[in-house]
């Protein structure tokens, strides 16, 4: 029934959806990566297709098909994901970052592989951009959505960085409960609003978790 009564709703909306994770070169052979799957990213593009917005979908690897309707781009680091988002950005709407952004890079990807020469190897890594807060700090009519996935103090971590990166909503959720962790198809999710009210979903699957996030995006338009 969520699905019937939102057709439409992001009619003529540009809405930018960023997911999976970012992989971040060591040599030509090997990256530092994460666990994302990119399912939650996934569903929210679908399900803004739906809605009848021009979806872009800025993707890091992940075994996914590209959703209908969905112009997708794909990207493997950090960078390449910020130079893509930041050409899409100007006459966007909605910016949904469900991303796994890699906090830091190697200083420098090795040119050839790194052959097992020593007993240890120490690994230099550099911070990548944050590419939300950049957003946040440029904004101008988009909605901006970012995700915080957190193991401890949720609700303090994600309302700091809804704050910090100037965001109108961030989904919250607690990894260490079952159902909402990394390549599962649910979530436990908490909406938290600038106005400082949150929403307390229930466990749902990520294309539930997706038509809620929508919906209450286009709220905010
Ligand atoms: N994000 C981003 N660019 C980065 C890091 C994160 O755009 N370099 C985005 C993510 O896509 C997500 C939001 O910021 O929507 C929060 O990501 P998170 O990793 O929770 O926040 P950080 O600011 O990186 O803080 P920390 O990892 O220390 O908790
Ligand atoms: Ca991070």
């Amino acid at each position: 029934a969520a699905v019937l009564s939102s057709r439409g709703i992001l009619k003529d909306k540009k809405v930018i959806v960023t997911a999976g994770g970012t992989r971040e070169p060591i040599d030509p052979v090997r990256f530092v990566g994460n666990r994302s799957s990119g399912k939650m990213g996934y569903a929210i593009a679908k399900a803004a297709a739906k809605m009848g917005a021009n979806v872009v979908l800025i993707s890091g690897p992940v075994s996914l098909p590209t959703p209908q309707g969905v112009r997708r781009i794909d990207v493997e680091t950090a960078a390449a994901m910020r130079d893509a988002v930041l050409s899409e950005y100007d006459d966007s709407n909605i910016v949904i970052k469900a991303a796994a952004v890699a906090d830091y890079r190697p200083k420098q990807a090795a040119v050839h592989k790194i052959k097992k020469t020593g007993d240890s190897l120490v690994l230099e890594l550099e911070k990548n951009p944050d590419i939300l807060s950049e957003l946040g700090q440029h904004k101008q009519k988009q909605v901006l959505v970012g995700f915080a996935a957190e193991t401890q103090d949720l609700l303090l971590h994600a309302q700091e960085k809804l704050t910090r990166k100037n965001l109108d909503m961030i989904v919250a959720n607690d990894v260490t409960l079952p159902g909402a962790g990394f390549n599962t198809d649910t979530n436990i999710a908490k909406l938290i609003f600038r106005d400082g009210h949150i929403e307390d979903l229930p466990l749902m699957s990520k294309d539930e978790v997706a038509l809620v996030i929508l919906n209450k995006v286009s709220q905010l338009l």
